[in-house]
């Protein structure tokens, strides 16, 4: 038994999931026999960590501060051991461009991308640059915030007429913006638990729809097939390059890399990795984990075994 704090919630704008993920995981931690506290981290997580001395904390964040190395840097300090990514690879993988560059250096596909800053529009004029950023990725063209999940801010850009709207609704999430070749094809997601890849879950939207932040918290809003129907070569490819992303970004404990599958020619073009996974009752990661046999319970046991042996071998 160990005690275990859950931090959960928190002030990104993925709060809601990351309330419903964080009182799953206690739910579970307390049936495996830990003795659980659950911290909704505010202001007070410092003093509130030290009163409550876990053994270990589990970090069921997402978003900003709790995905993007903030909350694990307060944890390194504290000298708390926490579940899932360090602080490098949450660094990594929760900037967009950041990782799409480390993913390019290693011959992980990745669709081809050109950055922004806000300075870059704002002090040097670079709406005038637009047309060349155009030109070189064709239409439709994908906007989106370097650093936001659960498709917060994404918009599509059918033609030129769409993309300063874009770039408005992706500036009002993100100082940075990332402007993406468009992939016309099905959305896939690997999740990876110790290094090895899980299932693979397509998801499939109701209607035809978009795959979108509504979409994707509504019950009925998105199908999943888990494990995907995908030719065995295609499953695979999809591992490895899910593994390999993993690796590249040095994640660790477990991840979920989302990718794109070219309808057209079958390739697949890695999207992005999340440090911390959705945990609720409609994300993939568990969905993934069950259908490799491994229940919820399980799943989040193993998460918390993985970070009290990291903190061991310290
Ligand atoms: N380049 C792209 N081509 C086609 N669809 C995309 C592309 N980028 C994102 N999408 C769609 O938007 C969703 C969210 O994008 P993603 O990059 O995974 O950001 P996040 O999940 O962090 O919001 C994807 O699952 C996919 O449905
Ligand atoms: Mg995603």
């Amino acid at each position: 038994m160990s005690g275990v704090a859950v931090l959960k919630g928190g002030r990104s704008l993925e709060r809601q999931v990351s309330m419903q993920s964080g009182a799953r995981v206690e739910a579970a931690l307390k049936r495996l026999g830990h003795a659980v506290v659950g911290i909704d981290v505010d202001h007070d997580l410092v003093r509130r960590l030290r009163d409550a001395a876990p053994d270990v904390a589990f970090v069921a964040l997402h978003g900003r501060d709790g995905e993007d190395g903030t909350v694990q840097e307060l944890l390194e300090v504290l000298g708390i051991p926490y579940t899932g990514s360090g602080v490098h690879a949450c660094v990594l993988s929760s900037d967009k461009v950041i990782a799409k560059h480390e993913m390019r250096a290693v011959g992980i596909p990745t669709p081809d991308s050109l950055s922004f800053n806000e300075t870059a529009f704002k002090e040097l004029g670079a709406a005038e640059a637009l047309d060349a950023v155009e030109e070189r990725l064709g239409f439709p063209l994908v906007v989106k915030p370097a650093d936001q999940g659960s498709a917060l801010g994404i918009r599509f850009a059918a033609s030129a007429a769409d993309v300063p709207a874009a770039l408005v609704a992706a500036f009002s999430y993100s100082r940075k913006v990332l402007i993406e070749r468009y992939v016309d094809g099905a959305d896939l997601a690997v999740s990876i638990l110790d290094s090895k890849a899980l299932p693979v879950v397509e998801a499939i939207p109701a209607d035809g729809l978009r795959y979108d932040f509504a979409a994707r918290y509504t019950i009925g809003g998105t199908h999943f097939a888990c494990p995907a129907e995908l030719p065995d070569a295609l499953t695979a490819r999809a591992q490895e390059l899910a593994v390999r992303t993993y690796e590249t970004l040095g994640c660790r404990g477990f991840a979920r890399v989302d990718l794109m599958r070219d309808i057209a020619t079958d390739e697949l073009w890695v999207l992005e990795a999340n440090a911390i996974p959705g945990l609720t009752d409609t994300s993939l990661m568990p969905q993934a984990a069950d259908a490799a046999g491994i229940g919820f319970d399980e799943l989040v046991g193993r998460v918390l075994e993985l970070a009290l042996a990291r903190a061991a071998e310290r």
